[in-house]
This record gives C-alpha cells, structure tokens and sequence, in this order.
C-alpha cells in the first residue's frame, strides 16, 4: 500500500512528491499546516481540523486555493488512494514559490501539499505505566494559536525532553504552563479538570476540546485558566493531548512523581471515553 501525495491538485506516490527550493514554506517557514487521524477510513473531526486551517490561514494571510468540500475530497481521495485504514493526514498550506525575498513581489499561488502515512500507535505500555515529561522555557514566538510551520522551538524542545528520558516538553512562560511541544496539557485538581485557557500562547487543539466536551459528559467539572509550574507539580494528575498521542497519561515531571505515581482514576475514564468516541 502507497503512502500517497497529493502536491498542487496531482495524486502521486510519497516517494516522488516534489516542492521547488524557491518555495517560500522551505525558505522562509511561511506557512500553515494540519495533522489528523483516519480511524478505521473515516477522517477523525475533519471539520474542527479544516476549520482551524482556515483560521490559520487568515491569521497570516494566505488565501487558502479550495473550499471545504474540496479539502474533503481531495482527503478521501488520498486515504482511499493509500489503502491505509488507520492514517494521518498532513496538509501544509505554504505562500508559494518565488525568488527568495522577505516581501513576495505580487499575488502568489499557494503550495498544496496533503500527505498519507500509516499511523503506527505510540507503544500501548506508555498509556498503562504513563509517561514522562519535562518543563522547558518557552522560546517560541507570540502567536501559538496559529499552526504554522516554523517548528524550530518545538523541535529543540522534543529533543531536549527525550535527551532527559522524557517524552514530551512543556513550554513555560512567566511561571505558567502552557502546552506540550506537540500536544496540550490538562491537569487534575481536586477531582477538577484544570487546563490552560485558549489564547496566543497555545494551541487551541482539537483532542483538547473533544476531551473537555467528554470530561463535561461524564459530569467532571472543567475550568479553563492558568496553571502555574508549582500547581503543576502538585496536581493530582496530569495528561497530554494531541491527535497523536490522543490522551496520554502523565506521572512524572522532571523526575518528581504526580499524585500516586499511576495514571489517575479521572485521566483513567478520559481515556476510555476518548477511545469509544473516536470508534
Ligand atoms: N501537533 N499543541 C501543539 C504545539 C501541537 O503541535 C499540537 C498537535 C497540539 C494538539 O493539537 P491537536 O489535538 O489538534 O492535535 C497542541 C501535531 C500532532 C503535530 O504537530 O504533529
């Protein structure tokens, strides 16, 4: 089975997508991008996924080349193109090609790329022992709510977490925890959801908003503000989200235990409330 591309309006193999070095995504990180899952050939919240693309897209002022039913065919076409019945899906939106200047020299034709790739799981031990992570400062730039491609900060951060036996690094800014280098961050305190409030700071995820609309379900009470390092530390328990990890526990930071040291009975039920709602 093909991993599949599909490079401005043309379905072709992985292997020979192609962009130009001109492309100002390559020159200049100028770009917007996506990742969702395919659960059993179904693109899990496709409408939150391209809702959020178009918002990033206004954000930087990249005329997006197709409506939203196009972005839907064009995505069942690449995952029935791939065969893959458990998939994700990258689309990247970048300004275009042109010679390499800060200021593009007129109107420009944005880059289209979608991509399908079998979706291998993160090793099922992690979710029942938990994982790892560390705190990092957050050197990123002022505008996190919009997902572009400019990785670097995050990339560095991933590095770091795993160089300390970690699996994912928290970004913290002036005290306050913000969000996981490729996730979000929710925490537990007594018997509360407590996570970050949207904003500029971070990433307004869509596993984040399925879990707090399950969480809601299941009668737990759920408040958006900040959480600070120290309160971090003392949760009682704290998970990641993201459309990779889906709900991953967490039970230590920095090397210190969370709460009984196992995953905890509230992150426990959002796991499995995550796992129905997904199919
Ligand atoms: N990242 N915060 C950051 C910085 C992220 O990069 C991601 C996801 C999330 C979680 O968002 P969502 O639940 O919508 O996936 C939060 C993807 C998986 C990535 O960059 O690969």
């Amino acid at each position: 089975m093909p991993e599949m591309a599909f490079v401005n309006d043309v379905f072709l193999p992985l292997s020979e997508a192609r962009v130009s070095v001109e492309d100002r995504g390559f020159q200049f990180g100028d770009g917007i991008y996506e990742l969702l899952r395919v659960y059993a050939g179904v693109p899990f919240h496709l409408t939150d996924h391209l809702g959020r693309l178009e918002q990033s897209a206004r954000e930087i002022g990249i005329p997006l080349p197709y409506p939203r039913d196009r972005w839907v065919a064009v995505i069942a076409e690449a995952v029935s193109r791939s065969g893959f019945p458990d998939a994700k899906v990258y689309i990247q939106v970048t300004r275009g090609v042109a010679p390499r200047d800060h200021v593009p020299a007129g109107p420009m034709t944005p880059t289209v790329v979608v991509t399908v790739r079998a979706m291998t799981p993160p090793d099922p031990r992690l979710y029942a022992t938990g994982a790892d992570v560390v705190t990092v400062a957050d050197i990123r730039w002022a505008r996190c709510n919009v997902k572009v491609i400019g990785l670097l900060a995050n990339v560095l951060a991933k590095q770091q977490a795993r160089e300390r036996g970690a699996v994912e690094a928290l970004f913290v800014r002036d005290g306050s925890v913000l969000e996981g280098s490729t996730s979000n961050v929710l925490t537990v305190q007594n018997r509360c959801l407590v996570t970050p409030p949207e904003g500029p700071l971070l990433l307004p995820g869509v596993t984040r908003k399925v879990v707090l609309g399950l969480a809601q379900g299941a009668g737990v009470a759920v408040k958006e503000q900040p959480v600070t390092e120290d309160e971090l530390s003392a949760s009682d328990e704290i998970f990641l989200t993201g459309t990779t990890i889906e709900v991953l526990p967490v039970v230590r930071v920095n090397g210190r235990a969370i709460g009984t040291g196992s995953p905890g009975p509230v992150t426990r039920l959002l796991m499995a409330r995550f796992r129905e709602a997904r199919g």
